[in-house]
């Protein structure tokens, strides 16, 4: 049996789930991911909640295993994977405690690995071949579904899609670069969302984004920029409704064998050239 069917990986500010929890160590051919996992339930599904920066937050968005923690998690069993995140609203309505489900991504990071297949022989020898998948809508949409009732459940009415852009980080955006990105339709902005999506697509693991806003981007805000210790505040306050709507979030999910959609098509009969774990 599975150790865990679905996945949470907690962003800043959120690095604990759930209350028993059994903490295990795992190791991928990517090397270890963020931290340990903790296994645990909600409503009679097993879940692993893994931190992204690591307890403490030692790791910067940039210097996250991406590929070893989506693996990690695949390989105790996960095919759906929540993956909550802090982010600046790029819009004077999305403001501080603002939850938006988004339905699309913009990449604006700069040389993080984004792949599994990346023609690099494996530690095992085995070499991974080239492909091509489509991500047109890169996040699940049963798992959006489930999400934003979730919300609305908790009387915290959501955000239903928009455009989530990902910088590089660790920096926050100049008013310059914020201005452009919401000039650009774009919705709200954050550090992690990328390449979390796409490698969870390459797995066929359905993933769905949170993103919880904690500020108003230098571009939309009058004072004088967004500063960290704002971001963690802001989540701190409203993480404990965002893990209610968490909870019945997973609870809501499918169980994994009747999935039935895009994601766990997302191989179209490419030969993948590596066993996936
Ligand atoms: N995470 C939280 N707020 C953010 C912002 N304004 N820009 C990028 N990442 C963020």
């Amino acid at each position: 049996m599975a150790d865990a069917e679905i996945g949470v990986i907690g962003g800043s500010g959120f690095y604990s789930f759930l209350d028993d929890v059994t903490e295990i160590t795992v190791d991928t051919p990517y090397g270890p991911p963020s931290d340990s996992l903790f296994l645990g339930e909600i409503a009679g599904r097993s879940v692993a909640f893994l931190p992204r920066h690591g307890r403490g937050h030692h790791l910067p968005p940039h210097r996250i295993n991406y590929r070893a923690n989506m693996w990690a998690l695949r390989s105790l069993g996960v095919r759906q994977v929540l993956g909550p995140c802090a982010v600046g609203g790029l819009r004077p309505e999305y403001g501080p405690g603002t939850l938006l489900v988004p339905d699309q991504l913009v990449d604006r990071t700069k040389g993080r690995v984004q792949t599994y297949f990346d023609g690099e022989p494996l530690p095992d020898g085995s070499i991974p071949n080239v492909v091509h998948l489509t991500f047109a809508d890169p996040y699940c949409p049963t798992g959006r579904r489930a999400a934003l009732t979730a919300a609305r459940g908790r009387d915290w009415e959501p955000v239903d899609g928009g455009t989530l852009v990902v910088i590089e980080g660790p920096r926050f955006s100049t008013r310059a670069e914020s201005r452009w990105h919401a000039a650009q339709g774009w919705s709200v902005v954050g550090m992690t969302g990328h390449p979390e999506a796409v490698l969870a697509r390459e797995m066929s693991l359905c993933y769905t984004s949170l993103t919880l806003v904690t500020d108003l981007d230098a571009g939309t805000e009058t004072g004088d920029g967004v500063s960290h210790e704002e971001v963690l505040k802001v989540f701190g306050e409203n993480v404990s409704r965002l893990r209610d709507v968490l909870f019945d979030t997973v609870a809501a999910l499918p169980e994994n064998t009747a999935r039935d959609c895009l994601c766990t098509d997302a191989h179209q009969g490419w030969d993948l050239g590596i066993e996936l774990p």
